[in-house]
């Protein structure tokens, strides 16, 4: 039985994600503002407050398509679906932080295998609605034959079977967020793509990924790894190179815009578009990672067979972010479309959600954090550069102890080359200086 505030009983608290109001399941505690690492549980109503973050990047990233017109034209129309939406937050956020003025030309489909997770995503659609009202129909000449579903307040919700959804009309915006592993979806998802799209993909088997089960990531991902301080690149490139080759099966080239090792998963975004030439040149990106005697590494097509012990791949060897997206991904963007202001707050407060000024600050810093480093990193990512564990540089050096990150970034600029922090849990920086002279620049810090 519903209340005024449309809570049923199975219903726990409310919650406040980004700006929006999300109703967590009784048996779920109140989330922390800083959950780290993979969600206790799960389960119908459950929502996994660690993958907050890359929620709040995805806002970004669609309000980032439809600002600047990257991948639809100024007045088209942008098709999204996120083919496994669980309670739908993601949808939700979509719709509610967006800027208004985009949203009308933001068509959003929300589809899951699980009823209850669904009714769930429709409840607190309709008892915490969006700021902006959107009444789209549905396109029906978008579809071969019309899905099952229901919309509500300009959501269309579909509970089908991912591989159907995804098949069903040309979205052009489609996010995989699977348990695990993405790619029993991989190829439905590129088949079912316009001809311009954008994809993002989740993949939570972060030991398959970073080669620390090498069964496994062998089976699923066809590499084979080397767990060392690249592993989490390695599996952000694995990950980036199955899509390419998917996409390149269905004539389709992508081109990385942003690709991160997010502590227990790896999130992956990319252009994809139909071209038979890019994709016949899919395997000019492919390659292996071959450790140097230095410390350092080395991306060949091919290793030698003298090379293959210390050589992990396939996978992706191209750039992994785009400059000018990745670029605009700033702590003053975040906030001003994600942090909640005092209206979001008391309307919530209203609704019977428990939310202080403490609450109001941590929530903020989780904003900032979901794209610290990022803006700042942006330019290397998008181009040849190296990568480099701040933890192995005394060794790589021959000196006893690291300097200071910034104090290196400064002399590695005053030296004429660029240097930046990687968004990762541990300590990673990207430079385009020449090793030899990166490891003058560390011994005249220390000298
Ligand atoms: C990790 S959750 C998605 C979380 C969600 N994207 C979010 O941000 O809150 C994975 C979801 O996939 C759904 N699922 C699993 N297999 C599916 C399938 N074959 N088709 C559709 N949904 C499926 C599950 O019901 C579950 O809700």
């Amino acid at each position: 039985m519903a209340d005024a505030s449309g809570s049923t009983e199975r219903d726990g608290r409310l919650w406040m994600e980004g700006k929006t109001l999300v109703q967590l399941s009784a048996d779920q505690e109140r989330p922390t503002h800083m959950p780290r690492g993979p969600a206790k549980r799960t389960g119908p109503g459950f929502l996994n407050p660690a993958m907050a973050p890359a929620r709040t990047r995805s806002v970004l990233l669609l309000a980032d398509a439809l600002e600047h017109d990257w991948l639809v034209k100024p007045d088209h129309d942008l098709r999204a679906l996120d083919a496994l939406c669980a309670t739908g937050v993601r949808v939700r956020r979509w719709r509610n932080e967006v800027p208004a003025e985009h949203q009308q030309r933001l068509r959003i489909t929300a589809n899951d295998l699980d009823n209850v997770a669904l009714n769930r995503l429709i409840a607190a659609h309709e008892h915490h609605p969006p700021a902006t009202r959107v009444d789209h129909a549905l396109e029906d000449d978008r579809y071969e034959r019309l899905p099952s579903g229901t919309m509500h307040n300009g959501l269309f919700v579909m509970n089908n079977d991912a591989r159907i959804a995804l098949m069903e009309a040309a979205y052009q915006w489609v996010d995989l967020d699977p348990f695990g592993s993405p790619v029993n979806f991989l190829d439905a998802a590129v088949q079912g793509l316009s001809r311009v799209a954008f994809l993002e993909v989740t993949a939570t088997d972060t030991a398959a990924l970073t080669g620390s089960s090498a069964s496994s990531g062998q089976r699923r991902y066809g590499a084979k790894g080397i767990v060392d301080s690249y592993a989490h690149d390695d599996a952000v490139r694995v990950l980036l190179g199955l899509i390419a080759t998917t996409a390149a099966r269905h004539d389709r080239c992508v081109e990385p815009v942003l690709a991160l090792f997010d502590g227990h998963h790896v999130r992956v975004s990319v252009k994809i578009r139909r071209s038979r030439e890019g994709a016949s040149d899919v395997l000019q990106s492919m390659g292996w990672r071959v450790r140097n005697e230095d410390g350092t590494y080395r991306f060949v097509q091919h290793p030698a067979p003298d090379e293959v012990g210390k050589a992990s791949g396939p996978m992706w060897i191209g750039p992994l972010w785009d400059k000018d997206i990745a670029g605009r991904m700033t702590e003053e963007r975040v906030l001003s479309l994600c942090n909640p202001t005092e209206d979001d707050i008391s309307r919530g407060q209203a609704n019977g959600l428990i939310w202080n000024e403490d609450d109001s600050k941590y929530a903020a810093r989780e904003l900032v954090r979901s794209v610290r480093y990022i803006a700042q990193a942006a330019d290397l990512m998008s181009r040849e550069h190296t990568l480099y564990h701040m933890d192995d540089l005394p060794n790589m050096a021959g000196v006893g102890h690291g300097p200071k990150m910034e104090a290196l970034f400064e002399a590695v600029q005053q030296n004429g080359y660029h240097a930046a922090r990687v968004p990762d849990i541990d300590p990673f920086f990207v430079t385009d200086a020449p090793h030899d002279e990166l490891m003058a620049v560390v011994r005249a810090l220390l000298a």
